[in-house]
């Protein structure tokens, strides 16, 4: 039973033309974001600015979940619903991001481990009571000079099969992300390298903590050149690196892969997304779980100014229908355009 709810719900989350909005910013996050269109991140004005995201007319069209933060999920609209429930009633399935952050990992400068393991049961289990329906969890690997480690990816990917494998007692659809980071000046090649790595060290621990992986969705990086390389790959040639890589690490078992943006414009994680689509031959669906890709439009047009609600809310619209078609390979510059 648990398995086929499971399955259910990571089906739907990557229905056809749809994907994920990640809205799951933490206190810092948020401030860092609220800082870049001088506003304060005061808890009214995070409540206001995700009510405003979430009740966006006609977003379920694109839009098959969202990513939460804990203090979101316990938020209500202005008419005292619930912003969780606001979503459900829309046919939006809300989910909570559930790791504790990435802290320095000991021993390892300039590597990280996630936190948040402690008192993960209880927690997904309140989540769950509170209309959560799946979860995510971020580990971040940074390439450098040596780095990463074998010790930090395993490290990390330790963590993330303990997390996917009390979401899934729970009931919740675990999002399983392991960011390779784009900081650097590394190659497309070396990317491919460690996203390789990172992802088969994955998917082994996940499939010795017993994990059911049709009860899963990924949410890797795309493979792209460092952003500080001086030779970028191009957009075919990252839609190829990235489909190959995750051919060669991801288990056809997986339903959906949902890329993070990562800092990519949000043009262009919309042009890579589209260009993967198109190339097919690959056995998961391959859609988007992006933050900052779906939100710095409708941030700026927003400003905290609330007449600004209609083309906030319309940018955000424009950027989730470009991903929808980006789903299906059918997105083209002239959507920029148009808009
Ligand atoms: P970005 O798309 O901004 O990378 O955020 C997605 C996310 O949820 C990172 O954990």
């Amino acid at each position: 039973m648990t398995a086929v709810t499971l399955a259910s719900t990571a089906a739907e989350l990557v229905a056809k033309g749809k994907g994920i909005l990640a809205a799951d910013e933490s206190l810092p996050t948020i401030e860092k974001r609220f800082n870049s269109i001088n506003i304060p991140s005061t808890e009214e004005n995070r409540r206001t600015y995700r009510q405003m995201l979430f009740t966006t007319e006609k977003i379920e069209r694109f839009i098959s979940g969202v990513i939460l933060f804990d203090e979101t999920l316990r938020q209500k609209s202005d008419d005292g619903t619930p912003l969780g429930e606001v979503l459900a009633r829309k046919g939006v399935i809300p989910g909570i991001k559930v790791d504790k952050g990435a802290k320095a990992f000991a021993g390892f400068p300039g590597e990280k481990v996630t936190e948040g393991l402690d008192g993960l049961r209880d927690r997904l289990a309140e989540y769950r009571d509170l209309g959560a329906r799946f979860a995510k969890w971020r580990a971040v690997i940074a390439i450098g000079d040596r780095l990463p480690t074998a010790a930090c990816i395993s490290a990390n990917a330790h963590a993330l099969a303990r997390y996917a494998a009390l979401c899934q007692e729970a009931e919740l659809v675990p999002i399983v992300e392991p960011e390779v980071l784009m900081d650097g000046d590394h190659t497309i090649a070396r990317c491919v390298d460690v996203t390789l790595s990172t992802l088969e060290s994955v998917y082994q621990e996940l499939e010795r903590q017993g994990v059911e992986l049709e009860g899963t969705l990924l949410k890797p990086n795309m493979v792209l050149s460092g952003k500080d390389c001086p030779q970028q790959a191009g957009i075919d040639e990252v839609a190829e690196a990235t489909v190959r890589c995750l051919n060669e690490a991801v288990p056809s078992a997986v339903p959906g892969i949902v890329f993070l943006s990562g800092g990519q414009s949000s043009e262009l994680a919309t042009a890579h997304l589209n260009a993967m689509n198109a190339l097919g031959g690959h056995p998961w669906e391959l859609s988007f779980s992006y933050g900052r890709a779906l939100q710095d439009h409708t941030l700026k047009a927003w400003a905290g100014d609330p007449a600004n609600v209609a083309a906030a809310q319309r940018a955000l619209y424009h950027r989730a229908q470009c991903n929808g078609a980006a789903r299906m390979g059918t997105y083209t510059g002239q959507m920029e355009v148009a808009a």
